[in-house]
């Protein structure tokens, strides 16, 4: 029998929409350099270090026992409930589970966000250096990313007279990250108030990534959606507050005009989240916060432990307020990315500043999500380094 014919495209096949602008991640870059070796010391990566609480691992196994099914799109009725409640006690927010979207880890809240919000030529104003996922959503739905610097000299926070100069007609969203990925820089009430204020006065709507909301060190979180409740959108996780970065459980709340399209979109999207996992995040809001504050405090003395380390060698840094991150200044006008490529040979991964945007490019971001021993040994080999080239400039 011969073979049947394979029919021949009458036009060369193309990759559509915005998809083949997104950039890669400069952080995989050196995910992959240094993968599988146990002779580097591994700082680069952006995820708590301890292991998920027993209780909420165990009330993921039990609901795939018992009820591994689909479940409603938003999330399950329980879990929205459980969250609204938790925004109305801590923030003032709404109390109505109709207004909380479950999604598939922040990540998937923020692009169905953005899905929902933008059409092809809309600016996105977001943070520079900012955590690179923002701007890949931004390419990949059509929208145009414009940055704002967080400036190293004022303490990686933004300007809100410049964030207000960068808005032009095609602005359609203002993202707010704090405490912030990459630079552990906690804004002040009054600061989100005059971000959000710059925003909505020229109809722009905020995007608040609220990740970290739970890991501040100094004081406390400012939610901005008490600023302007129907103008901005908040979104949370699951993942770093209860170290379950692999159940991927995020969620939204938001405005009544914005929240029932969300709702709706995460059928086309994702049909629902993973029931165990949510079952999983019901258990850990229900259950004993014990070892959300034991993390925090843990990721506070190991910032303390490397803040001691680096200005006793000289280096000027800006402490860190909260998430579990910290910004090392190299050399002036060094190229970050050659610097942890430099490093890793010598045993220490760390994030290059050019992965998060233009402002931080001669900055490395270290991790703290890892053991004080981890964190002693990656800061030897750094140091000694930075002390034979000269911060990086030989
Ligand atoms: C600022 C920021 N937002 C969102 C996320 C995504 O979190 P999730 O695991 O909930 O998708 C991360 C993860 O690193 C992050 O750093």
């Amino acid at each position: 029998m011969s073979a049947p014919t394979v029919p021949t495209p009458a036009r060369e096949p193309r990759i559509g929409g915005g998809a083949a602008t997104v950039p890669g991640s400069g952080i995989r870059e050196i995910v992959m350099l240094a993968y599988g070796r146990d002779d580097v010391v591994h700082l680069e990566i952006g995820e708590p270090d301890f292991p998920t609480p027993a209780h909420i691992v165990e009330a993921g196994n039990r609901a795939l026992a018992s009820h591994n099914r689909y479940t409603p799109s938003a999330g399950i009725p329980a879990l929205r409930t459980a969250i609204a409640e938790r925004l109305h006690e801590r923030y003032g927010l709404t109390d109505d589970p109709d207004r909380v979207v479950v999604g598939q880890g922040a990540v998937q809240a923020l692009a169905a966000s953005l899905a929902v919000l933008l059409e092809p030529g809309d600016e996105v104003l977001l943070p520079d250096p900012a955590w690179p996922n923002y701007e890949m959503q931004t390419l990949l739905f059509g929208a145009r990313p414009v940055r704002y610097p967080l400036r190293p000299e004022r303490g990686f926070r933004p300007d809100p007279a410049e964030v207000a100069s960068l808005i032009t007609p095609r602005t359609k969203v203002l993202i707010l990250n704090s405490p912030s990925n990459p630079t552990g820089a906690v804004l002040e009430p009054e600061l989100i108030r005059a971000m959000v204020e710059a925003a909505v006065e020229r109809g722009v709507t905020v995007i608040s990534d609220e990740v970290y909301d739970e890991i501040v060190f100094d004081s406390v979180h400012a939610n901005a959606a008490a600023v302007a409740p129907e103008s901005v959108i908040s979104v949370f996780s699951f993942s770093k507050t209860y170290a379950m970065t692999g159940s991927r459980v995020g969620y939204l709340t938001g405005p009544s005009w914005f929240v029932p399209t969300v709702a709706r979109v995460q059928e086309p999207l994702l049909s629902s989240v993973s029931a165990a996992s949510q079952a999983s995040a019901l258990a850990a809001l229900h259950g004993p916060q014990d070892a959300v504050r034991h993390m925090a405090g843990t990721y506070r003395a190991r910032r303390d432990l490397v803040v001691d380390r680096l200005t006793s060698a000289g280096l000027a840094i800006d402490p860190p307020a909260g998430a579990f991150y910290l910004m090392i200044p190299l050399a002036e006008g060094v190229d970050s990315r050659r610097a942890a490529l430099d490093l890793v040979p010598r045993g220490v991964a760390l994030a290059p500043g050019t992965a998060f945007g233009e402002t931080a490019r001669s900055h490395l971001r270290l991790s703290l999500a890892s053991s004080a021993d981890d964190l002693n040994t990656g800061l030897d080999g750094f140091l000694d380094w930075y002390r034979q080239t000269s911060g990086g400039a030989r």
